[in-house]
């Protein structure tokens, strides 16, 4: 008991830490209003992403559009709501899954096929400090063996830190991991294209 509310407490004080940095960017630079068009024709790569907020969607976006990828959006059964999403509250959804080593919120729909795809990138927000567990829902229920899968993520503050690395447990050994990058949310669309170039994946 004690140790979890010790958790509890390190994971809000880890949330509200980013947020007072975060609250404070007015002017994103990613904004969903602005996405990219995407043409995605016969493209090997696929880029899912997970965004109950938008900033990793327009993000999501920006890496399909630089590569011609097609696009996969993990919409979770129940959606979130602003209550869910209230990361000071530490029994909200959000919180409480986090909480929860075995929480995998369900998915409306998996992709049907990834044989087609031999790189697919993984974008979600960071919360407290990882990737949400819908990330793990994911990972758990589709066939990703033998491709390279690059995680990506926004957030306030924390980067994409050890939220990567703690994911390749979900996947057996023929995935080849990339490291991956963590953004903070206001980055500039730039910023990501230059990544995505120095990946080299075209
Ligand atoms: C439940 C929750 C926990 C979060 N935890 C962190 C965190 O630990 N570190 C951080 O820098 N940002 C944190 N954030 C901020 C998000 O990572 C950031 O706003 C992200 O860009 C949101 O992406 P979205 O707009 O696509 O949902 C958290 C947000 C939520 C809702």
């Amino acid at each position: 008991m004690k140790k979890l509310l010790a958790a509890t407490l390190i994971l809000l004080l880890a949330c509200s830490a980013c947020f007072a940095e975060g609250d404070a960017v007015t002017s994103a630079t990613l904004k969903i209003d602005q996405l990219p068009a995407v043409t995605s024709e016969n493209s090997a790569i696929l880029v899912v992403y997970f965004s109950p907020d938008d900033t990793v969607r327009a993000a999501a976006y920006t890496i399909a559009a630089e590569l011609n990828a097609d696009l996969f959006e993990i919409v979770p059964e129940e959606l979130y709501t602003a209550d869910d999403l209230n990361y000071m509250n530490s029994k909200s959804r959000s919180m409480t899954e986090m909480m929860d080593k075995d929480a995998r919120p369900a998915i409306s729909a998996l992709p049907e096929d990834l044989g087609a795809y031999d790189t697919v990138f993984l974008c979600y927000p960071i919360w407290g400090g990882q990737a949400p567990k819908i990330i793990l829902s994911f990972l758990e229920n589709v066939d990703l063996s033998g491709k390279t899968l690059v995680p990506f993520a926004t957030s306030n503050s924390s980067g994409i830190g050890s939220s990567g690395t703690a994911l390749h447990a979900c996947t057996d050994g023929s995935v080849n991991w990339l490291d991956g990058k963590g953004v903070k949310k206001n980055v500039a669309a730039e910023d990501i294209v230059s990544w995505v170039q120095e990946l080299s994946l075209k």
